[in-house]
């Protein structure tokens, strides 16, 4: 059974506040998107399993930890989740990266796929989904369906910046089993199924096409 976890360290409140702030230009934003995500992965991967190897250090033999179990996958949804991944994978350079790009139409807000490449195991990694915002929650949920029916994937983590209550509802019923971490969970959707207060259009603030 997944859980939710909303990290509350001060670093990364003051930053999602920074992210937050209307007049923080794109240069600023695109780059504490990926501090955050730096340290939500710190968080979000407190829990892999290690195992003990042997190795010798400049000054004597030393019985060390490692990370063990499966290998790591990061999965951004296009294009917004693009601005999460550098960061994470300097911190894990092994993993592996496969893409779903989603669009929610603008009319029904319902999400749309135009684009997904995995790697070829990705069945068998810990798959981390990531998306700066989780608004209905459909992009999110759509994502891993697909990752779970035609993939076959069985260990998810989402990991989003801001989360709506709307969307964490969502996730919750429909993917009971994914672990999910936000940095904050905001008061509501407004008409346009944005999150408020939130950021704004994350895609458009990290790429700057508007
Ligand atoms: C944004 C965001 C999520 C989605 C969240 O992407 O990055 O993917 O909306 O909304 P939802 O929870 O209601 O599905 P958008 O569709 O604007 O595409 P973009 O990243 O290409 O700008
Ligand atoms: N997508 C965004 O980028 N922001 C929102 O508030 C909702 C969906």
């Amino acid at each position: 059974m997944g859980s939710l976890h909303v990290l509350e360290h001060p670093l990364i409140q003051h930053k999602l506040s920074i992210l937050r702030d209307k007049n923080t230009g794109v240069k600023e934003f695109r780059e504490i998107v990926g501090e955050i995500s730096a340290l939500m992965c710190y968080e979000a991967t407190r829990n892999l399993p290690t195992k003990e190897v042997e190795i010798e250090t400049p000054v004597a033999p030393a019985t060390v930890r490692v990370l063990a179990g499966k290998k790591l996958a990061i999965v951004p949804i296009l294009r917004a989740g693009l601005g999460m991944v550098d960061s994470m994978i300097n911190l894990i350079p092994s993993a592996k990266v496969g893409h779903i790009g989603l669009y929610r139409d603008p009319e029904t807000h319902e999400p749309v796929e135009y684009y997904c490449k995995m790697p070829p195991d990705i069945s068998e990694r810990q798959v981390f989904v990531v998306d700066p915002m989780l608004a209905t929650g459909g992009s999110a949920s759509a994502a891993i369906t697909l990752l779970k029916e035609k993939y076959g994937c069985r260990h998810i983590i989402l990991m989003d910046i801001i989360a709506s209550p709307e969307g964490i509802a969502v996730i919750r019923k429909d993917h009971p089993d994914v672990d999910l971490f936000v940095a904050a969970v905001d008061e509501k959707l407004n008409e346009h199924a944005y999150i408020v207060p939130g950021l704004g259009d994350a895609g458009d603030r990290i790429f700057g096409t508007k």
